[in-house]
């Protein structure tokens, strides 16, 4: 008999007809009452086994954990919260779990503890409506994409390249690290290793990103991403996902305007798709705010704050501006801030940004024209000689989700950059060929996703958004 999914199943009316569903056991009561769970929904199913029917020797293996298959018919039910339940004629336990030694009590864990057992917690509701929002919000993404006709392009894990010239990489190399090959000068000689030279996890796919834009036009790439930045803060991952749109033809307000469009149409998917799942996260936040004391708690439940997200659009101001609120707020008079705002140039803190989005303007921020000091050297030089063409877009309890610009399109310029920062102009040679040949006005983004996935669970920390967080000293599973 087919197996039928419980999300398709609590839809379904009663019928005479019998059925078959399989799944885990939450909990199981007064030796009758089965509540089953499969991953298709936070709804379990309640199956109802006539004990004096059953095998006394299966009674006792329908235990919290357990895989069992349940076949009988969906009467109505009588319980709340549900009209049809599954008056079993016959289980099948599929696979035992001893409920002495399953980790994963009827009772709340902690989100920390939940965290060492990463390997169980897709079982729990709360990771269940996690995981099942990433997935709506992976395949928006690429349906956004997909419907406005962009390439979706495959850049590279392995290189050689540091696309923000942040020298945050880790490194590749086949090498027997005890014992490495050295030159004359008695450096590793990495002209031995397996790619003939020194090799990284790539920390951006921009660079290729622009290759590719300047043949399709729009492109977008989306993979995992490789940071060895040592932060050990919420919103920081070793390993993350990054999606980096590219247009060719396309400035900076163009690059905002998608990015905004973008965001609002995954916000909007998930709130139709994951309805329930959102419902339930907005409730579960709730009840963690009511930890909190009344002037940390946010004004707006999740779902609300996802409404007004669609319903605002986000403010656009550039940085000069931003340096002006801060420096002039209360907060910063009275020393609030850890960094005191003082002077123009000084790079921003999440305490800066999300003064400006969660006091100040109370929505999503789009900041733009950073100092060129502070961004990378890709971007667009202004015409007054200080500042770049960037974007960052900054979230309600997230801050930065996404950082953007438009592309330095001018050889002489980019070059002149590079020269400045001391970036050797013969390691991105390919690079410079996009500004040799054909170059064009082009601009681009990068969404963090597990930020965006932060934002749309109402999640605080973003180990909990990713199956299994890579983080300093963490690399379990
Ligand atoms: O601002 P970033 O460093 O920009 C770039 O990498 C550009 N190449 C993007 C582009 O223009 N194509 O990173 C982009 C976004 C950030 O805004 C943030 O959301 C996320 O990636 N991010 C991280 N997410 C989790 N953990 C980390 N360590 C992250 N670093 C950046
Ligand atoms: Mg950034």
């Amino acid at each position: 008999m087919a197996r039928l999914r419980i999300k398709d199943i609590l839809k379904t009316p009663a019928a005479e007809q019998s059925i078959t569903v399989k799944g885990w056991v939450r909990t199981f009561r007064n030796n009758s009452f089965i509540a089953l769970n499969d991953g298709s929904t936070n709804n379990n199913l309640q199956v109802v086994v006539d004990f004096n029917t059953t095998d006394e020797s299966i009674l006792k293996r329908i235990t919290t954990g357990a895989a069992i298959s349940a076949t009988g018919i969906l009467v109505p039910s009588l319980g709340k919260g549900q009209t049809v339940e599954l008056k079993a004629t016959q289980v099948e336990i599929l696979g035992d779990s001893d409920a002495e030694k399953y980790p994963l009590q009827p009772k709340k864990h902690s989100l920390e503890f939940l965290r060492e057992i990463a390997h169980l917690r897709f079982r729990t509701n709360t990771f269940g409506a996690v995981f099942r929002v990433r997935n709506t919000l992976a395949f928006a993404i690429h349906q956004f994409f997909n419907e406005k006709g962009f390439v979706y392009i495959h850049t590279p894990i392995i290189t050689s390249s540091d696309a923000e010239g942040a020298g945050e990489m880790f490194r590749v190399t086949n090498f027997d690290i005890a014992n490495p090959p050295k030159d004359e000068n008695g450096n590793v000689d990495y002209k031995q290793d397996f790619f003939g030279k020194s090799t990284n996890l790539t920390v951006s796919g921009q660079l290729e990103g622009e290759l590719a834009a300047m043949a399709f036009s729009d492109i977008y790439t989306f993979g995992p991403t490789f940071r060895a930045e040592n932060s050990n803060t919420a919103r920081h991952l070793a390993e993350f996902w990054m999606i980096e749109p590219e247009m060719a033809f396309c400035n900076l307000k163009d690059n905002m305007d998608l990015a905004e469009e973008m965001l609002q149409y995954v916000i909007k998917t998930a709130l139709e798709k994951n309805r329930e799942d959102i419902e339930f996260l907005s409730a579960r936040l709730e009840e963690e705010e009511k930890q909190k004391p009344q002037n940390e708690r946010s004004e707006m439940n999740l779902l609300n704050k996802l409404q007004f997200c669609l319903d605002n659009q986000f403010e656009r101001i550039t940085y000069t501006q931003a340096i002006d609120i801060l420096r002039e707020s209360n907060h910063n008079k009275k020393k609030k801030f850890q960094y005191l705002v003082d002077k123009w140039g000084v790079d921003l803190q999440s305490e800066h940004e999300r003064y400006l989005v969660e006091k100040h303007f109370k929505k999503p921020v789009i900041l733009t024209d950073y100092p060129k000091e502070i961004k990378s050297f890709y971007m667009r030089q202004n015409e007054d000689g200080k500042t770049v063409a960037a974007m960052d877009i900054l979230f309600p309890g997230i801050g930065e989700i996404v950082g953007g610009s438009q592309r330095e399109e001018r050889l002489d310029k980019l070059e002149a950059r590079m020269t400045e920062i001391g970036i050797p102009h013969h390691e991105l040679d390919w690079y410079l060929d996009t500004r040799r040949f054909g170059a064009c006005e082009h601009a681009g983004f990068g969404l963090g996703f597990e930020r965006l996935i932060m934002f749309v669970t109402g999640m605080g920390n973003v180990r909990d958004v990713i199956p299994f967080p890579r983080t300093p000293n963490n690399c379990e599973f």
